[in-house]
């Protein structure tokens, strides 16, 4: 094929010419003539340009911030872009926009149930839940509390967070809508005071609530918490103390629990949220899942965005795959030797057990066993409609003479993603069909 002979290409331009630095050429041109770059100019003094990669402003609104800060410790990413982020949906129109596209995400990408952190104010949480009903999700949802070392801008007095906790509540039991159940949602133990918490947990009781917080996730939130609470041996003794350990709560992470935590939790029926993706970025050490599941941990899998980058649970899936081969990985490196040991690998997880972490697993976790997690007569019908003829460049996927159907699966797990979904539903309603900006008018 013959290159035109000249183009002129608008928009931003990445490249690293050094090693480890990433260079912009914002709104440059780049003149190319015979297929080389002739000229880089600023769009200002370059008249003729052909073709224009500036994003429309529907684009735009695509990604907040996942995909962003994934070379910065927690407490950093959560102060440039978490808190920002979360404090936006004040604006109620962005956040009925911005959740309505978080949902379609979800949906399109097969996920049937979600826990969701919302925001701290208490309105464009209420957003949340409808947009949930409307679109047709199965979810638990919760209100973040937070209530010290929190930016000015983006924190709460302590009754006024429990007032508005107790309120969310109300409004999402009085939707009664049996797809979605609200939480009570301490960010986590470093902007809770005890006085929060304590008020957190009460409320909890006081509805039947399911809870949420991220526990022993990394080296700085650990150290923080310590210093914070010297009289607590753990993260996990702190949540003890506060009355937030209960059979319906799920905590994120919990990549540095001790054996002794992870007994603790499993005596109060306490789930762990496995969210390998983002453990690799945010986190400092592995999540050992059949480690945590032989202590008798119920343990599910989570995708945690936007702290994991990718809003699919296939690719949560691999992950925890990867995750505990790294694991054995590590243990081969420690020993110094080349023999894989039994005991090396007893943390490796095949896709079938990341596959039961993401939906039996899940829905133990959310209390949620007797209702989804497997076809069973008497559940309900949250299924993924899918063909593995289907796919951009990954897909559609070979088949090699004598492939079964279970090794046809396989693939779709290890291959597929959101153009392998035919269709999606929940409680027996058909939620995705075709493109996700059609979604709304195929639900309703
Ligand atoms: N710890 C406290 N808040 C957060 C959050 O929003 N995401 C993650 N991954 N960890 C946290």
């Amino acid at each position: 094929m013959a290159a035109a002979d000249t183009l002129a290409f608008r928009g931003t331009f990445f490249h690293t010419p050094t090693y480890g630095q990433l260079e912009a050429l914002r709104d440059a041109v780049v003149v190319v003539k015979d297929g080389r770059i002739a000229r880089i100019a600023k769009a200002e003094e370059e008249a003729a340009v052909l073709r224009d990669f500036g994003l429309s402003e529907a684009r735009r609104l695509k990604y907040k911030f996942t995909g962003t800060g994934t070379d910065v410790p927690l407490m950093d990413w959560l102060k440039k872009y978490t808190f920002p982020a979360e404090c936006s949906f004040q604006d109620i129109e962005a956040a009925r926009q911005r959740y309505a596209l978080l949902v379609k995400r979800f949906l399109a990408n097969g996920t049937t149930t979600a826990m969701y952190y919302g925001s701290l104010h208490l309105e464009p949480n209420t957003v949340l839940v409808d947009t949930i009903e409307r679109l047709g999700q199965r979810a638990v949802v919760g209100k973040v509390n937070m209530d010290r070392h929190s930016p000015d801008n983006y924190v709460e007095a302590t009754q006024d967070g429990l007032r508005d906790a107790e309120a969310f509540i109300q409004y999402t039991l009085g939707r009664k809508c049996s797809r979605i159940q609200p939480c009570i949602t301490p960010r986590f133990i470093p902007t809770c005071t005890p006085e929060l918490m304590k008020g957190l947990a009460e409320l909890a009781r006081k509805y039947g609530t399911h809870i949420q917080s991220h526990i022993s996730e990394c080296c700085g939130e650990v150290n923080c918490v310590r210093e914070m609470h010297p009289e607590y041996a753990s993260d996990a003794a702190v949540f003890e103390e506060m009355g937030l350990l209960t059979s319906r709560t799920v905590m994120a992470h919990g990549t540095l629990l001790s054996d002794d935590d992870i007994r603790h939790l499993a005596s109060r029926g306490t789930a762990v949220s496995h969210c390998p993706l983002s453990n690799f970025f945010l986190g400092d050490a592995f999540f050992k899942v059949n480690h945590a599941l032989s202590l008798g941990l119920k343990v599910g899998l989570g995708t945690d965005v936007a702290g994991g980058i990718s809003p699919s649970m296939l690719s949560a899936q691999r992950m925890a795959v990867v995750n505990s081969r790294c694991l054995r990985a590590h243990k081969l490196a420690v020993s110094g030797g080349t023999t894989v040991t039994p005991e090396m690998e007893k943390d490796v997880i095949t896709f079938k057990e990341a596959l039961w972490l993401a939906t039996v697993g899940g829905a133990q976790a959310l209390d949620l066993a007797d209702r989804v997690g497997t076809f069973e007569e008497g559940k309900e019908f949250d299924a993924l409609l899918v063909d593995t003829t289907l796919g951009g460049t990954d897909g559609p996927f070979d088949v090699f003479p004598g492939e079964d159907d279970l090794e046809r699966f396989e693939k779709f797990i290890n291959l597929g993603d959101d153009r392998n979904l035919l269709e999606v539903y929940v409680q027996g309603v058909c939620v995705k069909r075709g493109d996700i900006f059609e979604l709304e008018a195929s639900v309703l």
